[in-house]
């Protein structure tokens, strides 16, 4: 199962979110690989603290060769990348298209497979898009993020009625919310109006804690186990897991 988080603005919790939901899984003991779409190679930092080996960067996909994944934690794998993406992002599209996707069904041997994607639609965001199953969408509170979600729902609904994917969203999960922040309770209502069952019910809170933990890679479920952001990000993986057994 290809789990890709996605959204094309940048700064809304992507990469934290692959991060903890990524290290949830392993601690349920299901296998689980991330893949790092985004040149910026948060992601990567996240869980290797030194550079990327060559051989573990996604990059080689474009070059008609195989990553080999890094073991980064017990039953947790990385392809990670770096800026050396970014050469490919415009780039022969169809050819990285088709690359991305048949590298990717030769990593159907893990349980879950989850991809961060880049602050744009570009190359490697539809080539994730269409070689997923299911979609998670981060969003924060402001109103530009709102706007910007009806569109990618929609490109979603295309990709899908398109026929090229199979791939669902799962849900949207609202990032960053600061307590007692009236705009944000009024935010969840208009998606909860908007969205219905596909918005989750966890919220992720603003916390100081979650920047140390990405910047720190450790996620605050170790860092800080009895805070906020660590509950919510538990809660959030529990409705994740559930919505994917009914779905
Ligand atoms: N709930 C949160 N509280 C505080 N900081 C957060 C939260 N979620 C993400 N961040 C911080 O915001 C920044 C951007 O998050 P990131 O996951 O990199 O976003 P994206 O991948 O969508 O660009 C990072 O420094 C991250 O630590
Ligand atoms: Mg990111």
């Amino acid at each position: 199962m290809r789990i890709v988080m996605t959204n094309q603005k940048g700064g809304v919790g992507k990469t934290t979110l692959v991060f903890h939901l990524a290290t949830l899984f392993a601690n349920d003991r299901k296998s689980v690989l991330v893949i790092d779409l985004d040149p910026q190679g948060n992601l990567t930092s996240c869980f290797l603290r030194s550079d990327l080996p060559p051989q573990n960067n996604i990059a080689l996909v474009c070059e008609d060769k195989r990553p080999e994944p890094i073991t980064v934690a017990d039953h947790l794998d990385l392809v990670g990348t770096d800026s050396s993406l970014s050469r490919y992002e415009n780039h022969d599209p169809m050819d990285h298209l088709e690359a991305i996707g048949s590298w990717l069904d030769t990593t159907a041997g893990y349980d879950v497979t989850i991809l961060d994607t880049p602050p744009s639609m570009g190359l490697f965001t539809r080539g994730a898009l269409l070689a997923s199953d299911f979609a998670i969408i981060p969003a924060d509170v402001s109103w530009f993020a709102l706007k910007g979600l009806a569109d990618l729902v929609k490109s979603i609904e295309i990709l899908r009625a398109s026929h090229q994917t199979s791939i669902r969203l799962l849900g949207i999960v609202l990032n960053n919310v600061q307590e007692r922040q009236s705009f944000a309770q009024e935010t969840w209502a208009v998606l909860d109006d908007q969205y219905g069952y596909l918005l989750f019910k966890t919220t992720i809170p603003e916390s100081v804690r979650v920047r140390e933990a990405t910047s720190q890679g450790i996620p605050v479920t170790r860092l800080n186990p009895r805070g906020k952001a660590a509950e919510a990000y538990r809660q959030l993986y529990k409705e994740i897991v559930s919505r994917l057994q009914t779905v």
